[in-house]
């Protein structure tokens, strides 16, 4: 199957492929939002294995981390956790202190760069391939992704996005549905959870990702993970 022929499959059949496509060479990576823990559930009813990691940024909710040790119980699945740097974090914390990304988008960068994105590299030196649980419609930044595209920041990694088209009722339905587990934050307003410090509820009929990085234009709510 050539690659475009994968954007009118659906999540479960560019799954399946893939994990065919790239065995033992692809992972998960999962923040554990609704949209990875749909990636989780299709992925633990796969014949073939997709290994999960994580990146913990030491900023997360305790919530979040309770999901994760739930979701490590109900699949019996191993999450693989990648921590930043101890020594950078240290650096940036005895020179700009604990709240530095609220002074800058440098700043922010900085702390994203150091707290998610060099851990990033470091799990995707291991794969040929990774699933993201990406939507376009989540952002400006996010509406030309592809089913399995060429990762132009991680050359030459492929990127799988088997729910760009979704809509979030969507998710919501599959949740619903297969009665999946999710972060108890989404009740309380929090339809984007990334770190505690970043993330904020928000109100009913705002953007979903409004939440996130609040005090920034749209154009620059990405940490790094996702640039191009
Ligand atoms: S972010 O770039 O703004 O933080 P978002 O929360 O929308 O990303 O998540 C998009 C996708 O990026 C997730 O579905 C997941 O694949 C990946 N991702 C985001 N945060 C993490 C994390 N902490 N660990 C692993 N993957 C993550
Ligand atoms: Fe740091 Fe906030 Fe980025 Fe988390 S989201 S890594 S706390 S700037």
């Amino acid at each position: 199957m050539n690659l475009k022929e994968l954007n009118s499959k659906s999540a479960e059949e560019i799954l399946d492929w893939s994990s065919k496509e790239y065995s033992g060479r692809i992972a998960l990576a999962s923040s554990f939002g609704l949209e990875d823990m749909v990636l989780i559930d299709i992925i633990s009813k796969l014949p073939q294995p997709i290994s999960i990691f994580t990146l913990d940024t030491g900023r997360l909710h305790e919530e979040t981390y309770t999901l994760i040790d739930r979701v490590r119980s109900r699949y019996k699945l191993e999450i693989v956790t990648y921590f930043p740097d101890s020594s950078s974090v240290e650096k940036l914390l005895r020179e700009k202190g604990f709240l530095s990304f609220r002074e800058s988008l440098e700043n922010r960068k900085e702390c994203c760069r150091i707290r998610k994105v060099d851990p990033l590299n470091r799990a995707l030196k291991e794969l040929s391939a990774w699933v993201t649980g990406l939507r376009k419609d989540q952002n400006v930044t996010r509406n030309d992704i592809q089913a399995v595209e060429e990762d132009k920041d991680h050359p030459p990694l492929v990127k799988i996005n088997p729910l760009k088209d979704w809509a979030s009722g969507d998710i919501e339905k599959y949740i619903l549905k297969n009665n999946v587990p999710t972060n108890p934050l989404h009740k309380q307003n929090y339809p984007s959870i990334g770190c505690a410090p970043c993330t904020r509820s928000v109100e009913p009929g705002e953007d979903p990702r409004s939440g996130r990085w609040w005090w920034e234009n749209p154009e620059h709510k990405e940490c790094g993970l996702h640039q191009k």
